[in-house]
């Protein structure tokens, strides 16, 4: 999707964004009887209103009022439903105006029309016939900034990005492929990669990354992107790690039910999500240092897997007594995270599709989030998770779910009880860490099975807009 600032025309296809109908003028272009149409409308509780001018369309869009959404997601919300009105007629460029008292109204109206947009069609054959015709979003010179059209184009672009790795499936997104991509993406928005393949993580022993690994017949990567502007607001990095099992069958543990594979291509959502941040960090120029890690394999159970009661000497050369390999992503993640240690982080923050006992917690709605950070970070990430309504639960880490992964031949045992999964999974991780630290755990949000508002089946991208908004209100 293409924005700009640009001018009203009687050509365009207009859309207007308004409280209510008191609202509209004679300015708006409207005949006598399509004003008393809109009026009717809107009277009627009409809150999308399409006046068709034969050559063009308007629409009126009114501003949203909810006690149970904000107004910036009841704007998206609308952009999403704009979107398919907008497709009914194969409208290619649309000029949005905003005359409401809501000064961000036209940014997350068209937020709404561009996350709405994404498709996923390089695999149909006809996939040019499926395109969708909306391509240019203008708007009026009061009704956005400069500023803000340009970090438009840029997060919906990465959320897109984010999608997109989500969506290819193993035999098109390996280990290697994934590294590929994310040194691809550096290129194009100006970070630096760096990727370690199997002879440079066998010689640092990272253990918990070779473990997963064994099962595999292809070679896991250890991807670090790096953002370092001249003049940075913090002194000491800022570290995001993503879990990048680029396909999770279970190892020898296999996953048991009819359909509990079929998502899990999306097992490097986190990946996904850090890499995609990346880009848009690195493109938006944010000064803030800023270096991501991404530990990748697919976990299989080839002849040579990792099994239950195998005790694995991690990176840190803690001893882990596998007792689940499905429980993979703590395994690859602990390796990061001890990594990180070397750069004396500010913060570290985690994301990754870590267990289906978050998703049980929270469903699709809200991701689950823990860590030692202050209070005052985790208030910062709520807001940012409810202004762009990726909403965060937080869990405890108390001591006692630590001592749900103590093992009796080793240092950790790699999965907790049958309660608590989401948490102890937590507890293992933060064992890692010496250093002010978040996780977040995105098993119920990275994937959609069916299309929910501006998510369309697949890949959603869910924690991305939330990471960004914290960082670019970083010191703020
Ligand atoms: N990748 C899964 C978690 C997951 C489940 C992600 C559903 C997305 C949707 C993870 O590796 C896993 O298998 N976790 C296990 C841990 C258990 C064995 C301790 C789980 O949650 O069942
Ligand atoms: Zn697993
Ligand atoms: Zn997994």
């Amino acid at each position: 999707m293409q924005f700009k600032i640009s001018t009203a025309s009687p050509k365009k296809t207009t859309i207007l964004i308004i409280n209510d109908a008191a609202q509209l003028s004679k300015a708006d272009a409207l005949s006598p009887n399509e004003m008393s149409f809109a009026v009717a409308e809107i009277k009627g509780g009409n809150k999308l209103v399409s006046i068709n001018q034969y050559g063009r369309f308007i629409y009126l869009c009114l501003l949203p009022k909810s006690n149970t959404i904000s107004t910036s997601e009841g704007l998206r919300r609308t952009g999403c439903a704009l979107k398919d009105l907008l497709q009914k007629e194969k409208v290619s460029s649309i000029f949005i105006s905003n005359k409401s008292s809501e000064s961000h109204a036209a940014y997350w109206l068209a937020e709404g029309i561009a996350l709405a947009s994404y498709q996923f069609l390089k695999y149909f054959s006809d996939g040019k016939k499926k395109a969708n015709n909306l391509a240019n979003i203008e708007f009026d010179k009061n009704s956005i900034s400069l500023k803000e059209v340009t970090q438009l184009g840029i997060i919906t672009e990465a959320v897109g990005i984010a999608r997109n790795l989500v969506n290819e499936p193993l035999n098109t997104l390996g280990a290697v492929a994934l590294s590929k991509e994310i040194t691809a993406l550096g290129k194009v928005a100006g970070f630096k990669t760096t990727v370690l393949n199997k002879a440079q993580i066998t010689k640092e022993k990272m253990g918990g990354i070779l473990a997963v690994n064994r099962g595999s017949i292809d070679p896991p990567t250890f991807s670090i992107m790096e953002h370092k502007p001249l003049k940075a607001l913090n002194k000491q990095p800022i570290v995001l790690v993503g879990k990048g099992i680029v396909y999770d069958t279970g190892g020898v543990s296999l996953k048991p039910t009819a359909n509990s594979m079929d998502r899990m291509k999306s097992d490097m959502s986190g990946a996904a999500l850090v890499s995609a941040a990346m880009f848009a960090i690195a493109k938006m120029k944010l000064p803030l240092h800023i270096i991501a890690l991404v530990p990748a394999t697919d976990n299989r159970p080839g002849e040579n897997a990792y099994v239950p009661g195998d005790v694995i000497k991690m990176y840190d050369g803690t001893t882990v007594e596998v007792l689940n390999t499905d429980a993979e992503g703590r395994m690859v993640l602990a390796d990061a995270l001890h990594w990180a240690k070397r750069y004396k982080p500010e913060l570290v923050l985690d994301f990754a599709t870590l267990t289906g006992a978050a998703a049980a917690i929270t469903g699709s709605e809200a991701l689950i989030y823990m860590g030692t950070a202050e209070d005052k970070i985790k208030q910062s990430f709520e807001k940012s998770g409810a202004n762009q309504y990726e909403r965060i639960v937080q869990l405890p880490l108390w001591p006692e779910y630590g001592d749900m992964i103590k093992s009796d031949i080793a240092d950790l045992k790699n999965v907790g009880g049958a309660y608590g999964g989401a948490i102890t999974a937590g507890k293992f991780l933060e064992h890692f860490t010496a250093y002010p630290w978040l996780h977040f755990d995105i098993a119920g949000v990275s994937f959609a099975t069916a299309k929910k508002n501006y998510h369309s089946v697949g890949g959603t991208g869910f924690g991305l807009r939330m990471l960004l908004d914290y960082l670019m209100h970083y010191g703020k």
